[in-house]
């Protein structure tokens, strides 16, 4: 019966989606549609990523997914719908752009919706359900495992995603306002080796990124930093400057390791003597983290020719804090 579940879920979802495609092209939509032209989404895009509109009205998609024949039991458990005793039941989402999120397989498995002007929350997603697991799935997935690029673009936010293939960045993904996990990690090993990481230019997205290198060099993903400045994020980056400018920064992509010292460098005073060494001390910490011989070696050397420090003392630093931490 569960199976089951999941098939009933995924249908509800299906039609849903449908739903709110149909209303963002009707009369009830123009304003949302509106919206999205303003972002400079084209109808190619908006069908590409199914974009729809939930009405304003309270019950609209209940009432819709009831006339198809689901159950209320179902439909609740899809997320969609919330049941209070008193209120009765009401739509979870109003009067908001609709994402539907999927699978790498094209299935509908939850929505993110955007409210068009300032209020908040900015963005309301889908609760987690039986089919929908957020930390494990990617927004733009299903489109980008076919891309020829080797690697991914791992951006934040679901219009960052749609703007990048938009402008022909086709390997963009993005993990949607959660933090990366290890079983996002996982899933994206099974289709490239590489990741660009693509997150927003302030201080949140400088944290994501940091935290996300680790969990990616764990399932042996190397990791790369695009820097967005002086824009927020790659959907405002390629609205401004465009696609050859991003393509730019692709290629200047700073590695993921020499990107955390840079962030380092911002906790000592690297012009003074001790302030420097103590920089050192913790870049030969770090450095010890690679087991392997030949790769500590080449950031060993990439580290002493940016730090302008002997190689040679360098190795030898990292090498007596390897063996004192046994
Ligand atoms: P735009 O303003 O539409 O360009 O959105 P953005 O993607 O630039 O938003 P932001 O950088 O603030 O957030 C990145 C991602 O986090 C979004 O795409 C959402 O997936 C998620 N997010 C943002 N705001 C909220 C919120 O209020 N609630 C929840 N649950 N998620 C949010
Ligand atoms: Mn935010
Ligand atoms: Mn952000
Ligand atoms: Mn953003
Ligand atoms: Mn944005």
């Amino acid at each position: 019966a569960r199976a089951d579940l999941k098939g009933v879920l995924l249908e509800i979802n299906k039609a849903a989606a449908q739903y709110f495609y149909v209303q963002l092209k009707s009369e009830h939509g123009a304003q949302a549609l509106d919206y999205l032209k303003r972002r400079e989404l084209d109808d190619e895009t908006i069908k590409g990523f199914g974009l729809g509109y939930s009405n304003k009205y309270s019950d609209d998609l209940y009432r819709y997914l009831k006339s198809k024949g689901y159950a209320d039991e179902m439909i609740a458990k899809a997320g969609l719908i919330t049941v209070d005793e008193k209120k009765g039941v009401y739509d979870k989402f109003w009067n908001r752009v609709m994402f539907p999120i999927m699978d790498a397989n094209n299935r509908v498995i939850g929505f993110g919706g955007r409210v068009m002007g300032d209020a908040k929350p900015k963005y309301l997603n889908s609760p987690e359900t039986v089919i929908f697991d957020k930390s494990r799935n990617l927004y733009g997935l299903n489109r980008a495992r076919s891309s020829r690029r080797p690697y991914f673009l791992l951006c934040e936010g679901y219009m960052d995603v749609i703007s990048l293939h938009q402008a022909g960045f086709t390997n963009a993904v993005a993990s949607l306002g959660t933090a990366l996990t290890p079983g996002h990690a996982s899933l994206i090993k099974r289709y490239v080796q590489e990741v660009y990481l693509t997150y927003d230019s302030d201080e949140a997205g400088t944290k994501a990124a940091l935290r996300a290198v680790p969990i990616l060099k764990n399932v042996g993903i190397s990791a790369r930093v695009i820097r967005m400045d002086p824009y927020k994020d790659p959907d405002e980056f390629i609205k401004n400057l465009g696609a050859e400018a991003f393509e730019e920064r692709i290629q200047k992509a700073r590695n993921g390791f020499m990107f955390s010292l840079e962030i380092l460098e911002r906790s000592y005073d690297m012009h003074s003597p001790e302030g420097k060494t103590g920089f050192m001390r913790e870049a030969a910490r770090r450095l010890t983290e690679f087991e392997e011989e030949i790769e500590r070696n080449n950031y060993i050397e990439a580290v002493a020719s940016s730090y302008h420090v002997g190689y040679e003392d360098l190795r030898k630093l990292v090498t007596k804090m390897a063996i004192q931490q046994g």
